[in-house]
This record gives C-alpha cells, structure tokens and sequence, in this order.
C-alpha cells in the first residue's frame, strides 16, 4: 500500500487530484473541514481505490496532532504528501485589512501546511520514499496590489520548499512547489464571498481548471525516483502575468 495525503480535497484542484488518482488506483488520505463533503467522494471514489477521510482545520494544532495519532497505521505506509489546502481573503490594502482575514491566511497556508509537514515527514524519511507537493501560487513569485499578506503567504510556501529540500538532501524525498496563475475553482468565491463576484474574475477569458493542474501534479509524482521537479509555473494562455489578464 502507498497512500497519498490531499489537504483541500473538498474542492477545486484537492478534488480534481482525488479524482485523477483515484482514477490510477491510489490509495487516499482525503482531508478537508467538510465532512459531508468528504463522505460524498470517499463514496464515490471508492469503487476505485482504498479512500480514507479525515475532517479538520488545519488552523488547529490539536486537530492536526490528533489525526497524525489516529492515522498513524496509514502513515506508516504514506508516500506522497500534497498540501493544497489554502486560501485567500478579501482584496483589501492593507491598511483596511480584516485582522480575521490575516490570521486566516497565515494559519491555513503557512502554520497548517507546517505543522501537516512537520508531523508526516518523519514517517516518508522512516519509508525511505515520498514526495512532498506544494500548492504554491505565482502570488509567491509576484506581489500585487491588495494582496499583500495572500502573496506572504505564497512567497512562505516558496521560501520552505526550497529550505526543505536543502534540509532533506541525501534523503531520497522530493519536494516541489507548484505554482498556479488563475485557476477556475472555489477560490474567487471564498475569497470575495460572493459568486457573482467570483464569476467576474474569468469573465471574458479562458482560466486553468483544476484538472490542469491535478494532471500537473500527477505528472510530477510519475516521475522516476532520481527526478524532482522542483517547481512549476503555469499560467492560462490569456495571463501573462499577474494582472495581465486578456478578455474578449
Ligand atoms: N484557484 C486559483 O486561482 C489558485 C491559484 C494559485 C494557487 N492556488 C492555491 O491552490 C490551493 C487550492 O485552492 P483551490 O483553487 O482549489 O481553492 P478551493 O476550491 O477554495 O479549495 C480550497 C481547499 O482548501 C481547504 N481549506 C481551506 N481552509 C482550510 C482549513 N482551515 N483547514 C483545512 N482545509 C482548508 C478547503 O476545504 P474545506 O473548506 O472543506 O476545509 C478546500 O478543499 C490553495 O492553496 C490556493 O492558494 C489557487
């Protein structure tokens, strides 16, 4: 057995990646705060590989601690390990900024995503074999306006995927950072707390979907042992870059 951890499988690029792999027959570790949700695609999932679920917040350093005790016979056999979960709140300066906003974001995408790490790594070192995966964002590679503490956030994620893999050379771990421009998912709407909203942002323009990047991160995980891809950026064709968005 060799079981692949998703944080965020609830949703948008998590779920595309449960879905995909589920499609090869791996096995899966779904995390995610929604248990109903997570109960619908183990159910569905399931008819083509072993699926386990696990709701909590990864906000919470106790939560997170109990489910490395209560896995722990599943750990033992993980290899793969792929912090998605993440978000962003508000398009704000800072100065107007919501202190819940900030703490929400640095608590999911960096403490949470240390902490998963932290607690499963000693378990891919003890297996001799894993792969860490990312979900950077080109918000770690570009800041933009009314995005500061969001592209903090992204640039932390980058910052600790190159760390870790200098701390882990000589292991035979990999560790990439994959880093998405504009991805048609749950995201625009958690983050502007509106659909309509959200829908304005791909108005006119053709976005990534998350299938796009789930078939990225397969990709990255069939690569032979000897190859790491250390990090990805992919754009839409219609951005160019942060802010250059072409509509028709
Ligand atoms: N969409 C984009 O344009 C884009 C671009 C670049 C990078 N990214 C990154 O890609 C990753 C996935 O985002 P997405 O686009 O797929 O967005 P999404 O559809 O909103 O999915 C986000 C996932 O994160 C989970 N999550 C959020 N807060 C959590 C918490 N406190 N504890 C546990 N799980 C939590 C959500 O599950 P629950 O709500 O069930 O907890 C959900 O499954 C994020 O790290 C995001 O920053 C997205």
């Amino acid at each position: 057995m060799s079981w692949t951890i998703i944080s965020g499988s609830t949703s948008g690029i998590g779920l595309a990646t449960a879905e995909l792999l589920a499609s090869r027959a791996l096995p899966l570790i779904l995390l995610g705060r929604r248990q109903e949700r997570l109960e619908e695609i183990q159910k569905k999932l399931q008819s083509q590989t072993k699926v386990e679920i696990f709701a909590f917040d990864l906000r919470d350093r106790g939560q997170i601690k109990n489910f490395l005790e209560v896995a722990k016979p599943l750990l033992s056999t993980t290899h793969n390990l792929i912090n998605n979960a993440g978000l962003a709140r508000g398009v704000d300066s800072f100065q107007e900024s919501d202190l819940e906003d900030i703490d929400e974001m640095i608590e999911t995408n960096v403490n949470g995503l240390l902490h998963l790490t932290r607690g499963v790594l000693p378990f891919l070192i003890e297996n001799k074999k894993g792969h860490i995966i990312n979900l950077g964002s080109v918000a770690g590679r570009v800041v933009y306006p009314k995005g500061a503490v969001y592209c903090a956030t992204k640039y932390a994620v980058r910052a600790f995927s190159d760390g870790l893999r200098m701390d882990l050379l000589g292991t035979p771990i990999r560790v990439t950072n994959i880093e998405p421009g504009m991805v048609n998912t749950e995201f625009s709407e958690v983050r502007l707390r509106s659909k309509s909203k959200a829908d304005q942002v791909y108005a006119g323009m053709t976005p990534l979907t998350a299938k796009d990047i789930a078939e990225t991160i397969l990709w990255c995980l069939e690569r032979p042992a000897h190859v790491n891809i250390q990090e990805l950026v992919i754009y839409p064709t219609d951005q160019a870059s942060v802010g250059q968005v072409y509509r028709r």
